[in-house]
């Protein structure tokens, strides 16, 4: 995927793309803590690092949620399996 990019030709997204690919959890959790709180607290706290992951990988094949899971399922739409691991691994110790 990374080589890709890189072969479009983008220099600028191809040099974006190998730093966010480092896919950092606590980074990658920014965006989600205005719902669910800096410590996690609303909805994800002492989640388990698969719970999270099915969770999340469930949202982005539509397969998974509650009667709000549009919100979800918009949000994890443009997030890689990386970053769903590395956020899901984050979750798991906040
Ligand atoms: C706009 C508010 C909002 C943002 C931002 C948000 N969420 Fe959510 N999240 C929700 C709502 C609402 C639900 C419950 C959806 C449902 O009914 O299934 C939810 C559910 C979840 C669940 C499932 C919890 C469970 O017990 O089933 C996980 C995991 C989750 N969010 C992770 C994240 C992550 C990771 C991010 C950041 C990428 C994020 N959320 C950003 C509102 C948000």
């Amino acid at each position: 995927m990374r080589i890709m990019s890189c072969t479009l030709g983008l220099a600028l997204v191809c040099m974006f793309a190998s730093v966010s690919a480092a896919a950092d959890g606590k980074e990658l959790y920014v965006r989600c803590q205005g719902c669910h709180g800096q410590d996690g607290s609303k909805l994800l706290k002492s989640k388990a690092e698969g719970d999270v992951l099915k969770a999340l990988t469930g949202y982005k094949a539509k397969t998974y949620g509650g009667e709000k899971k549009t919100v979800m399922e918009n949000l994890v739409k443009n997030l890689s399996d990386e970053d769903m691991q590395a956020l899901a691994k984050y979750i798991s110790t906040l």
